[in-house]
């Protein structure tokens, strides 16, 4: 089972380690990216991911990597602490990059039978909104499904 992590943060705080903790009662084989450190590029706009190919996207060759490991893997999980109530502005900035797989324009087929977890901490509040971000983006660009959801209120 490979399992893939995209931590919106940089830093090892308690974010990472409960979604280390997830991926380590799954499986032995997890790779691992930290955003910004690993790719912190915006979405500079320019629709040549929707209108010619993903390819021709100015960030292409650095999202690569990451875009792979996320196709091979069976399991996403997406991990952000919650920063003023929403996902941490690195894990959007990398989410918005996928835009061009919505059903509607070119969904990845591969994607069609893997699971997504969305993991998020804070100090109070503001999980549930937090994981709605990545959630509603995993679900529109992924279209993969979810075993859990962080907060219960
Ligand atoms: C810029 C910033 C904004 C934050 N906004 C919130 C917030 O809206 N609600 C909350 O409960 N905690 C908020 N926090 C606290 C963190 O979400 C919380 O401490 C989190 O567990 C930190 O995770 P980490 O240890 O992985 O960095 C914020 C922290 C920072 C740095």
């Amino acid at each position: 089972m490979k399992i893939v992590i995209i931590h919106g943060q940089s830093h090892k705080g308690s974010t990472y380690h409960i979604a280390h903790m997830l991926a380590e009662k799954i499986s032995s084989d997890i790779k691992e990216f930290f955003l910004p450190k690993d790719f912190g590029e915006f979405c500079v706009g320019c629709t040549k991911c929707f209108t010619e190919s993903e390819t021709k996207c100015p960030h292409y060759e650095k999202l690569k990597p990451l875009t792979d490991a996320m196709d091979e893997a069976n399991v996403i999980i997406l991990a952000s602490p919650v920063y003023v109530f929403h996902a941490t502005g690195a894990m959007k900035a990398f989410l918005d990059h996928y835009g061009y797989r919505w059903m509607v324009h070119s969904p990845e087929e591969s994607m069609f039978k893997k699971q997504g977890v969305c993991i998020s901490t804070a100090a109070g509040a503001g999980m549930k909104s937090t994981n709605k971000d990545m959630m509603d983006r995993e679900k529109e660009t992924l279209e993969i499904e979810f075993e859990f959801e962080g907060e219960s209120t």
